[in-house]
Formats: structure tokens, sequence, C-alpha cells
């Protein structure tokens, strides 16, 4: 009799006791997801709540890609098309472009995201990105430019009945002036306020006249130094 007794109460407690337990273990989880939801929903003009350490896990993971590629090239010659490629790469990743020395072009157009925006909190809240001054926001998601070179000049096409072409949401950069849409945009961010933020283009020049990767040796070589300041 007693052991029936036994059995009945672990039986009938047995699942009771399991269900406290997992509930005592989810609660925490639950509630710092609700908390993080509604920090989030809440930011009244204030950061994300991870947007610092995220900010540094990003930006030092473009530097190491930037060092890399610097350390590469001054151990390998390169052939003209190589050349204008990782010249190419070296100034996408290159913060030393912004006013404060801290936002490379990949900041919002990361590798591993595509290329566009890779800090998770701010995908979930702004959707924009900060410039190289962290508290000015740009006005929209950043775009995935993986095929933007592709696109021709902007033009009606009959065929689709729409307009064709040109960089950006809205298709500004049309590639009228320059002839292609991606170098007329490029020559945006550095001197826009809310991106890399250099007050002109003869920053940007002064800057570039320092770079690393300034100069190219008769082999091909491309030079490096370390930044100066
Ligand atoms: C602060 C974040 C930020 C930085 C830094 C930034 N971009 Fe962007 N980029 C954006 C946003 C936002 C858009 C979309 C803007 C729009 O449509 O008005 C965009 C759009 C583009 C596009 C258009 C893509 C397409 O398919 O039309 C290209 C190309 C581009 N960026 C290249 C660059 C380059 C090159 C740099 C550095 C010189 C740079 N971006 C720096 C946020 C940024």
């Amino acid at each position: 009799m007693r052991d029936r007794t036994l059995v009945i109460l672990l039986t009938g407690f047995l699942p009771l006791g399991y269900a406290m337990l997992s509930a005592r273990t989810e609660t925490p989880r639950d509630h710092s997801a609700q908390t993080a939801e509604k920090s989030l929903a809440d930011l009244a003009g204030g950061m994300p709540p991870d947007f610092n350490q995220e900010v540094a896990r990003v930006v030092a993971d473009l530097d190491r890609i930037e060092t890399d590629t610097l350390r590469e090239i001054s151990q390998t010659s390169l052939d003209r098309q190589g050349q204008i490629r990782t010249l190419g790469k070296l100034l996408l990743f290159d913060k030393h472009l912004s006013v404060n020395q801290n936002e490379a072009c990949s900041f919002c157009h990361t590798p591993e995201t595509g290329f566009t925006g890779p800090i998770q909190s701010l995908n979930l809240s702004t959707v924009s990105y900060p410039g190289s001054v962290r508290k000015r926001f740009s006005q929209r998601k950043p775009q995935s430019y993986m095929y933007a070179t592709f696109a021709p000049v902007l033009h009606y096409n009959d065929l689709q009945g729409d307009f064709v072409g040109g960089n950006f949401w809205d298709m500004r950069a049309s590639g009228y002036r320059l002839q292609n849409p991606s170098a007329e945009q490029a020559q945006g961010p550095p001197t826009n306020p809310v991106e890399m933020g250099l007050p002109d283009s003869a920053c940007l020049t002064y800057r570039l006249s320092q770079a690393p990767y300034r100069k190219v040796s008769s082999s091909g070589v491309l030079l490096s130094h370390p930044w100066t300041w």
C-alpha cells in the first residue's frame, strides 16, 4: 500500500516539479527578451542597449580586413586589374576617410550581411545607421550595394514601361554627370554630414595623400606605411 502511494505521489509530482522547474528556468529568458523589446520600443531618441558593443565589434572586424589586405599587398606583386581591385577594397574598409576616423564605407555595407548594415540592434530599431558623428543618423536603410556598379545610367525603358538604372533607392545618382551612377554616388558619403562627415573634398584628398596605400612601386607592389596620425 505504502509502495502504491509512493508511486502515485512520484508520478503525480514529477511532471508538476518538472513544469515548475522549467517555468523557473524560462522566466529570466522571457523576461530579458521582453526587456530588450521594450527598451527598443522605448528608445525615444536614445541608442539601443547593445549599440556600443556592436559598433566596437564591427569596427574591429573592418580594421582586421584592412590590416590583412595591407599586409598582403606589401608582399604581393599585382597586375593593373589586381591593383585597381585591391585599391577599391582598401578604400571601402578605410575608416580614416571619415571625420573622426572611425567609420569606413563598410560600416554600413559589410560583407557578412550582403553589404548592408551589420548592427542587429539598429536593424531592429532605427533601420538607418549613424555616421562618423555617432548621434547623426541618415534617413534610410543602407542598401546592399553588391550589384550597384551594374546599374546603367538612368533611362526610361519602353519594354518595361518604367525608369531603369541609377543608384540609391530613389535612383537620384542618375549617372548623367559622370556616365556612371556608382561613380557619382561614391562622391557623396565622405562629405555627407550623416555619413563620413568630412567638411569638404580637400580634406578627403589630404587624408588620401597620407594613406598607406597611396603609392605603387614600379614592380606593381602597393607600398604601405603606418598611418602617421
Ligand atoms: C552611415 C551609413 C553609410 C555609409 C558610411 C556609407 N553608406 Fe552607402 N548607403 C547608405 C544608405 C542609407 C544608402 C541608401 C541611400 C538612399 O537611397 O538615399 C546607401 C547607398 C549606397 C549605394 C547605392 C546602392 C544601389 O544599389 O543603388 C552605394 C553604391 C553606396 N551606398 C556606396 C557607398 C560607399 C562607396 C561608401 C563610402 C564612400 C558608402 N556607401 C558609405 C549608407 C551608408
